[in-house]
C-alpha cells in the first residue's frame, strides 16, 4: 500500500517539501504519493498518512486544518506524521509553538512525529497585502528550505514503518531425520 504525503501550500516551498519527502520514500522503497489535500480522495486506502501544511500568521492553512479534523477517525487508525513549512532565516523564535493549534492536532490524531522546517519566501509571489505584512514584520526573503534535515526526517519515516513490511521468518524447526538412514 501507499504512503499519503498530503499538504496544503499557498506560495510552492510547502509543495517542495512535500514532493521531496515523497521522493525520498520512493528511494528507500516505499510507494508514495505526494497530493494537495484537496485531491485526496480518501485517506483510507493509504497505510500511513504524511501531512504538512504552511504556517500562516501563526496557523495551518485552513484546508490542511479542515481535511485532519474531517478525517480524524481513519488518521488516527494508522500511522501519521504532521510537519509544517513556515519560519524564515536560519533559527527559530524561541517561545511559541507553532502552529497554534498543535496541540489540538495531537489530540486528533496523535501523529508519531511532528516537525517543523524552515520555509521559503519569494516577493514576487506575494500578494500586496501579504507583501506589507512581511515589509512590516522585517521577514527575510529566500529559500530557507533545509533539505538535508527534509530527507532526514522521510528517512526516519521510513525506518518507522519498516518493520510492518516484514513478516518475521519462523523459527527453525527440529531437524527430521529420515528413518533408516
Ligand atoms: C503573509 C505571511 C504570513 C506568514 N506568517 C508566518 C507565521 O506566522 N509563522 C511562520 O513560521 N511563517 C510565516 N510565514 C512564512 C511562510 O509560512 C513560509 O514562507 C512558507 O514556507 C510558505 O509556504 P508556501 O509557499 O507553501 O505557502 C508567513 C508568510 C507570509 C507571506
Amino acid at each position: 500500500m501507499t504512503i499519503l504525503v498530503a499538504y496544503a501550500s499557498k506560495h510552492g516551498a510547502t509543495r517542495g517539501i512535500a514532493e521531496r519527502i515523497a521522493e525520498r520514500l520512493q528511494a528507500l522503497g516505499h510507494e508514495a504519493e505526494a497530493l494537495p489535500v484537496d485531491a485526496v480522495s480518501d485517506p483510507k486506502t493509504y497505510e500511513a498518512v504524511v501531512l504538512g501544511s504552511a504556517i500562516y500568521y501563526g496557523s495551518w492553512m485552513r484546508e490542511a486544518t479542515e481535511f485532519l479534523l474531517r478525517h480524524q477517525t481513519p488518521l488516527s487508525a494508522r500511522p501519521v506524521w504532521l510537519f509544517s513549512s513556515g519560519p524564515l532565516g536560519v533559527e527559530t523564535r524561541g517561545g511559541e509553538e507553532q502552529p497554534r493549534e498543535l496541540a489540538e492536532f495531537r489530540d486528533a490524531v496523535h501523529p508519531r512525529g511532528y516537525q517543523l522546517f524552515f520555509g521559503a519566501l519569494d516577493h514576487e509571489k506575494l500578494s500586496f497585502p501579504e507583501r506589507m505584512v512581511i515589509r512590516a514584520v522585517r521577514a527575510p526573503e529566500g529559500d530557507y528550505r533545509d533539505w538535508p534535515a527534509i530527507d532526514a526526517w522521510a528517512e526516519r519515516i521510513a525506518s518507522e514503518l519498516e518493520p510492518h513490511g516484514y513478516e518475521a521468518a519462523p523459527p527453525p524447526g527440529p531437524e527430521i531425520t529420515p528413518p533408516g538412514v
